[in-house]
């Protein structure tokens, strides 16, 4: 049951798609402080606060404070309140089972007992908003019902489920040959190799810089004869530069964010002054989109959008004010005793992502001004929306990857999202891991991290085992910062190994995809909590570094350097499987409790629940090698039943009654 609660003048960000009519009377569950724009709930010790989505921390969120605040933030620490994207929604699970969805597009603050351990506050920046209040019988029924609300999530193409391959660094097209022809050579399965900013014309949306690529559209039909996917980056700023075509029509149309003179906003991202489309118009948001058919016409299937919080490393007035005071220091004897020199890196460090430069530009919604800070976390979700709602013009009988850095519920229907620049630490593995989960309960599904680590140098082990999570993962892609260490696979020493491992995620596909589908065409999760299965189960409340995957799957990845293995709990009986370098399967079964499983590098381990089955294909190269018919049966339970969905992975068509099949052992 769902009711909605309209306070103030609320702003429409179209992240539900439905229309419900406002309830008058009191709010249920949360004390409503009109004079402090907040609303607030006393927790019990036992509570569990589940959801806001990208976030640091653990699956229950109790215990911090966090800020929905789109943010360019690298540094993913326990200590940050934001990371790129604003998930309002959140479940209580205690006595009272209930979750709450803050439908707002400025900033928000979800104290969950950082103030008081056992007061849950959630105060907005101005009281203008929709919170709607979903009563349920438990977490997950709670999460179906908001997912149903806000709108099935956006449905990637079968190939995207293959192996990815990116690095920042990649300049040509004889670096993407390499790498192609290194995992082909060394029989390591691929599918895309993604294309950073390098591929564009200093760095100008929608160009290819043709000396680095002199036939791009020849380059992108040679690899796709390979079967690889090429899938390039599209930022969110436009270089600011005459004769640039992107640059002129955005300017004599009027379709950039203006400054409070009506002149266009100038901010710097990667090619120096820049400007901003204004997404939430939607004539500038269908002519941004439009952008998209230049890639698109020379066979590209698939982008990734960045820097769309939006990330602005200075504006440009206070950069002109920075560097006049700083001269001014010069001036004077140049000596930076302590304050002096203090004061200098704070003024350095002021011009990025300055909060004072996100009030100072606008957009402009059915005629009226919105200044950019009201609405600052629509802003990802429209520019995916944009590319988005242009495919369903441009080629509405197939599925083009996107997924995006910036998201706020609502840009779940349009396109994924990957967990930004994290950094090759163990802990970001495991925060990988819960993050997928939380991230699921606000609707995004196709999902993943840099595996390996985006930022800092990795080291073999830790790449092996970020895989072995990796290979369950619907976005399954290394990427790495310019810079660090190498870390393609076949830069290491036990190349066998990765095979190994990636080749397992080509036989899991049929199971990979199937639970996918079923998780998005149902509004439900294709991860979740040990305790959503296990109410009863004080254990499972705690457990955060193991899933379900499906109703299938428990996976509980190794996370620790130099583990030689780790302890396991399982809620009730099952079967543990272990895929070892060799490329078979041994099982054991394990009875309900904790048990101490060793793990070699090269191993993946995972459990299957009693009274269940997986379907598992032969193998691969690629996605398009894989035979989704042909399919071998792994059960704990004589008349295991699998419920398998399979379609054609690229048309619209996921409402045939045909593409879902009972799969049994007895029956292969
Ligand atoms: C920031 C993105 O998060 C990262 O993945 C990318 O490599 C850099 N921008 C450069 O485009």
């Amino acid at each position: 049951m769902i009711k909605k609660f309209s306070f103030g003048k609320v702003f429409r960000t179209e992240s539900v798609p439905v229309s419900l009519e406002a309830q008058s009377g009191p709010m249920p569950f949360v004390a409503v402080d009109e004079q402090e724009m907040s609303f607030t709930y006393r927790m019990d010790p036992q509570v569990v606060v589940y959801g806001l989505g990208e976030n640091v921390r653990g699956i229950n969120k109790r215990g911090w404070i966090y800020e929905s605040k789109c943010s360019d933030e690298p540094r993913h620490l326990e200590d940050r309140r934001s990371l790129y994207a604003a998930h309002n929604f959140l479940v209580v699970d205690g006595k009272e089972t209930f979750g709450l969805f803050i439908d707002y597009p400025g900033i928000l603050t979800f104290d969950v007992g950082y103030t008081d351990i056992n007061v849950l506050k959630i105060t907005a920046s101005d009281w203008n908003l929709d919170v709607y209040v979903i009563d349920g019988d438990s977490p997950r029924d709670v999460i179906r019902q908001f997912r149903r609300l806000i709108g099935r999530s956006y449905i990637a193409p079968l190939w995207a489920f293959g192996n990815g391959q990116s690095r920042w660094g990649y300049i040509n097209a004889e670096d993407v040959r390499e790498v192609v022809r290194r995992h082909r050579e060394g029989g390591i399965p691929l599918d895309m190799v993604y294309l950073d900013i390098d591929y564009m014309e200093r760095f100008k949306d929608f160009t290819v810089n043709t000396e680095r690529y002199p036939d791009f559209a020849g380059f992108v039909k040679e690899m796709k004869e390979q079967h690889i996917r090429i899938i390039p980056i599209i930022d969110a700023a436009v270089k600011e530069e005459k004769g640039y075509p992107v640059y002129d029509e955005g300017i004599e149309k009027g379709y950039f964010c203006t400054d409070e003179s009506g002149k266009p906003f100038v901010g710097a991202v990667w090619p120096g002054r820049s400007l901003f489309t204004d997404m939430l118009n939607k004539e500038a948001r269908d002519w941004f989109g439009n952008q998209y058919k230049f890639l698109l016409d020379q066979g590209i299937e698939g982008f990734w959008n960045d820097m769309n919080e939006p990330s602005i490393f200075y504006a440009e007035d206070r950069l002109a004010d920075v560097l006049e005071e700083i001269a001014e220091m010069r001036n004077g004897d140049g000596n930076l005793d302590l304050d002096a020199f203090s004061h200098f890196t704070n003024l350095v460090g002021s011009l990025s992502a300055n909060a004072d430069d996100y009030k100072k530009f606008y957009h402009c919604v059915d005629g009226e001004r919105i200044r950019h800070d009201k609405v600052h976390n629509l802003y990802g979700y429209n520019m995916t929306r944009a590319a988005g709602e242009a495919f369903e013009r441009l080629v509405p009988d197939k599925r083009i990857l996107m997924f995006s850095r910036a998201s706020c519920v609502g840009m779940h229907r349009y396109g994924g999202i990957w967990q930004g620049d994290n950094k090759s630490y163990w802990a970001h593995l495991l925060m990988n891991l819960k993050m997928t989960a939380s991230l699921n309960m606000c609707g995004f599904i196709y999902t993943g991290a840099d595996l390996g680590g985006f930022g800092s140098d990795t080291t073999e082990d830790l790449v092996m085992r970020w895989y072995a999570l990796g290979v369950f993962l619907p976005l399954m892609r290394n990427h790495s910062e310019m810079g660090t260490r190498l870390q393609e696979v076949y830069r290491f020493t036990d190349i066998e190994g990765f095979k190994n491992i990636i080749g397992l995620r080509y036989r899991l596909l049929p199971y990979i995809y199937s639970e996918y589908m079923k998780a998005v065409l149902r509004d439900d999760l294709m991860f979740r909590p040990l305790a959503f299965d296990h109410p009863d189960d004080a254990r499972c409340k705690t457990i955060e570094d193991q899933l379900y995957l499906g109703d299938e799957l428990m996976i509980a990845p190794v996370y620790e350097q130099n583990a030689k293995g780790r302890y396991v709990y399982l809620p009730e009986r099952m079967k543990m499987l272990r895929y070892s370098r060799d490329g078979v399967f041994s099982e054991k079964i394990l009875e309900k409790g904790d048990h101490y499983v060793e793990v070699e590098l090269s191993d993946v381990v995972f459990f299957l629940r009693e009274g269940h089955a997986i379907p598992l294909a032969s193998g691969g190269q690629c996605v398009d090698e894989v035979d989704f018919d042909k399919l071998t049966i792994l059960t704990f339970g004589d008349d295991a039943v699998y419920e398998y969905y399979h379609d054609d992975g690229v048309s619209r068509n996921y409402e045939d009654p045909a593409n879902w099949r009972a799969l049994s052992a007895c029956k292969e």
